[in-house]
């Protein structure tokens, strides 16, 4: 495995900021998957340990920092162990309901017994309500029934019912007729043998979702005592609703986020299973950037005005001068017109190199963090 010093001593970019660049070898999986950052897998995140370089270059402790696209939390926890208090706002209901359960303070005790009583009592449920053509597509049979039962174990109310909404989403996710090659964005589903690019060999569709129940019940309670023991006493607001236009507490701090990009990821779309058995509400419209808006000069124009009207929106809850930290791979450079649009002055550019391995695709691209002022 290639060092830092190997992966980036040679590259001729004086621009390279070797602090926020890390090769595969010197940040392993398990330390960007930390404590509650693996609590449910999320396409399209930022690695925890860019957040706390940023969080040391431009916070100090105690102050209130903004993330309007919070995605799955990763700005919100890091804040919340540096000693940040945060806001975060997200247009999908599954991703404000993610960034909750993993910044809340739980009664762990408490979610341990309702998870044990849910999972001991699977089978004396008898799955019921209505099943979308979508679960029925995507799931085995005996595969739903349990997930169905599962879900009906789930209290109606309080916080741990939320934690146990993801337990139940992360084990449908494991649990669909996915490929396992493909669990990021599967197309169609797969009901029999097929050849798996990641096991190299034949495999077939998991029938069994109450194994990944189980696993994932345990997992979840255990990475949430770790973050428990590190969470400072600062509180985080978590807004489900639209960036452009949510309603924020004044004198924020600064900023750290990062947008999505035209047409690359649907934020909706990756965790269909967890809007179809949690019934949340689809925004898919008001989400920006998403992929069924296409690339045409028209949706590039758009997405530019739509995320400008996010940081205008911000800066008026802004400090005045406080930073604002944006890491976007800008392959079409729309950023500098954006900013200048929101009223925000850029300081400095940062390049990053990402040096990953997801699956089986060699991620290695430069991608900036901008640096702008209120
Ligand atoms: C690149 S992701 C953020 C990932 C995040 N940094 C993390 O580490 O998890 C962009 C997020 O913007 C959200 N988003 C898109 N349009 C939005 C809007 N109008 N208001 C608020 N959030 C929006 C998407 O749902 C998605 O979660």
């Amino acid at each position: 495995m290639a060092t830092q010093e190997e992966v980036y001593g040679g590259l001729e970019r004086p621009d390279l900021d070797r602090e926020l660049s890390w090769a595969e070898h010197e940040l392993k999986e398990r330390e960007r998957t930390k404590h509650v950052h693996r609590l449910h897998p999320y396409l399209g995140k930022f690695v925890p340990q860019l957040v706390e370089v940023c969080l040391r270059r431009h916070f100090v402790s105690g102050g209130l920092v903004l993330d309007p696209f919070a995605g799955s939390g990763t700005t919100l926890v890091e804040c919340t162990t540096f000693g940040a208090h945060a806001v975060g706002v997200d247009i999908s209901a599954f991703n404000a309901l993610l960034c909750r359960v993993k910044t809340g303070r739980h009664d762990l005790d408490r979610l341990a017994v309702l998870l044990a009583d849910a999972l001991a009592g699977l089978d004396d449920v008898t799955p019921d309500g209505p099943v979308s053509e979508y679960l029925a597509d995507w799931f085995a049979p005996e595969a739903l029934a349990d997930l169905l039962r599962f879900r009906a174990l789930i209290p109606v109310a309080g916080d741990e019912a939320d934690v146990m909404r993801v337990v139940l989403s992360r084990a449908a996710r494991s649990a669909r007729r996915a490929p396992h090659h493909n669990l990021e964005s599967p197309r169609v589903p797969v009901t029999g043998p097929y050849w798996c690019h990641k096991h190299r060999r034949t495999c077939t569709p998991t029938t069994d979702a109450r194994q990944f129940l189980v696993r994932y019940a345990r997992d979840t309670v255990k990475r949430l005592a770790e973050y428990a023991a590190i969470r400072g006493e600062v509180e985080v607001d978590v807004i489900h609703g639209d960036a452009r236009l949510a309603s924020l507490p004044s004198g924020i701090d600064g900023l750290i986020t990062s947008p999505p990009y035209p047409g690359r990821i649907d934020y909706h779309g990756q965790h269909r299973y967890a809007y179809e058995l949690l019934g949340l509400q689809d925004r898919r419209p008001e989400e920006i950037g998403n992929p069924s808006r296409g690339l045409s000069r028209a949706a590039f124009a758009a997405y530019c005005d739509d995320v400008a009207a996010v940081f205008a929106n911000a800066r008026a809850y802004l400090q005045p001068g406080a930073p604002v930290v944006i890491v976007i791979d800008d392959v079409r450079d729309l950023y500098t017109t954006i900013l200048e649009q929101a009223g925000l002055e850029l300081v400095t550019r940062h390049v990053r190199h990402v040096n990953r391995r997801t699956g089986r695709r060699d991620e290695g691209y430069f991608e900036a963090v901008l640096v702008a002022r209120a």
